[in-house]
Parts: structure tokens; C-alpha cells; sequence
């Protein structure tokens, strides 16, 4: 049997603490990292999750990490990343933990119906209508027995789940491997080939959403470029796109959810 050299992870800065391992890997892409680097840290000071906010993490008790790609592909389809690497956390949750997950579309990773790893994918650069390069930040909350704040109800770690703690180097190479094998069958096929194993892990389909436009349909499908599907009733489909507008469908859904237990 012949064995690739992996691409994902062929570099790994391993760091304590930074500010935030997407800035440090920015840095070194800027410097000419090849893709596939990776940095990871104990603990960030400034992490930062989707629209802005912050991310939140224990010292010691995450994995906190960021991949360069440079995918030779249009920016349309750079939202599709996520999608992979949501993919790629749940093969790595059951290989590396024997933990089952689900993937909240576009590409937040839940186990028992609360967020165990957020997915960033930030576009760096453009260069004559191509992607320059891609980095992709992930947090996964692995031995975490309790969250501050508003994350109490909302978020889980492997330890929670599985009732015994975890060691982060070792789902650190499941997250690597899982990623690897995904991103090249990306590259190869596109999200078309990966499709029906991402909606056979899909939470969404079935929901209640709001899209951004502010109708309220139910999320029926994912297509065959990763936009979400979504029924608004007289034989409409409105097609949702990931990205900043569509990221923010799944809370919409959540507050959709709560209404209608209110009421
Ligand atoms: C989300 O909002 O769900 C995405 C969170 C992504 C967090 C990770 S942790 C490693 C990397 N560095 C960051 O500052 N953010 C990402």
C-alpha cells in the first residue's frame, strides 16, 4: 500500500499562549507558509469566533487551532471550507473519542444538541479573482467541566459527554488526519461527492430558520455547492449561501424555536 505524505499538518507551530493562533498563522502565511501549516496554542487571550465575537477557552483544556489552504478555487466557494471541516470534526470525534456529533449548517459541531467545536474560515487574500489563501481556525472543547455565562447551557466538552478526560494530542491527530482525507476529496470532487455524508450528519434539515431576507421556512437540504435549502411555503425554495449573512440562520432558528415555546 503507498502512503501520501499528509498535507494538512505538515508544518505544526505549537504555541503556549498568543493572542489568537489566527493571527499568528496569518503572519505566517503573509511570510510564505506552505499550506497545510497549522498552529496551535494551550490558550488564546483574544480568540475569536464568527461575526465578531469573541472565543472563549480554559487554558490547557481545548484545542485551539488554525490551518492555512491555499485552494485554487473562486472566493464563491470558500464558504464550502466550512462545511468540509465541519465533516471532518465529526469523523475525527468518533475516531479519536468514539463520540457521535452533528453539524449545525453551515458548520458549528454538537454533541446531545449543544456546541462542542466552532468552525472560523477567513479569507486572507484575493488575488485576480482566486483565493490566495484560506485560514481555517477551529476550537474544540475537550476537558471542560463547566462554561461561564451564557455558554453554560449551550456548549459541552468531551469530557462532559463521554464522563472522562481526553488528551489533546491524540484527537489533535484525528482532527489533522480527518481533515486531510476530506480536504483532498474537496479538492478532487468538490462538495458534491461529500454531500450525502454531510447531510446524513446534517441537524439542520428538518428545522425552523429565518433567512436573511426574513422569511420563515423550514431548512429542507443542503445543495450540491453547500447552500442550505429552505421552504418558505408556496412552493418557494430560497437558497441560502454561507457566509456572513447565512451564519446567521442557525440562531435565528434558535430564537424561532423559543418563540414558539413561549407562545
Ligand atoms: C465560532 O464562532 O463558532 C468559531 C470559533 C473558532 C474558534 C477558533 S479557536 C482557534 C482559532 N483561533 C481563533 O481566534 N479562533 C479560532
Amino acid at each position: 500500500m503507498t502512503s501520501v505524505a499528509p498535507l494538512i499538518g505538515c508544518r505544526i507551530h505549537a504555541h503556549g499562549e498568543v493572542s489568537s493562533t489566527q493571527t499568528v498563522l496569518a503572519a505566517l502565511a503573509s511570510e510564505g507558509a506552505p499550506e497545510g501549516t497549522v498552529v496551535t496554542a494551550r490558550h488564546q487571550t483574544g480568540g475569536r469566533g464568527r461575526r465578531g465575537r469573541r472565543w472563549w477557552d480554559a487554558p490547557g483544556e481545548s484545542l485551539l487551532l488554525s490551518i492555512l489552504l491555499r485552494p485554487p478555487i473562486p472566493p464563491a466557494r470558500v464558504p464550502q471550507l466550512a462545511l468540509v471541516a465541519g465533516l471532518a470534526i465529526t469523523d475525527a470525534l468518533e475516531a479519536g473519542a468514539g463520540v457521535k456529533a452533528r453539524i449545525r449548517w453551515p458548520n458549528d459541531v454538537l454533541v446531545e444538541g449543544r456546541k462542542i467545536c466552532g468552525i472560523l474560515s477567513e479569507t486572507m487574500s484575493v488575488d485576480a479573482g482566486r483565493v490566495g489563501h484560506v485560514i481555517l481556525g477551529i476550537g474544540l472543547n475537550v476537558n471542560q467541566t463547566a462554561f461561564p455565562g451564557e455558554l453554560e447551557d449551550r456548549a459541552t466538552s468531551l469530557r462532559l459527554v463521554t464522563g472522562r478526560a481526553h488528551e489533546p494530542d491524540r484527537l489533535l491527530s484525528a482532527v489533522l488526519e480527518a481533515l486531510d482525507r476530506r480536504y483532498r476529496a474537496w479538492l478532487a470532487g468538490g462538495f458534491a461527492c461529500l454531500r450525502d455524508e454531510w447531510r446524513g450528519r446534517s441537524r439542520t434539515t428538518g428545522e425552523r430558520v429565518r433567512t436573511p431576507d426574513g422569511r420563515f421556512g423550514v431548512a429542507v437540504d443542503v445543495a450540491e455547492d453547500g447552500a442550505l435549502l429552505v421552504d418558505v411555503g408556496d412552493g418557494v425554495t430560497v437558497r441560502v449561501v454561507s457566509g456572513a449573512l447565512g451564519e446567521e440562520l442557525p440562531e435565528h432558528a434558535r430564537e424561532v424555536e423559543r418563540d414558539a415555546a413561549r407562545h
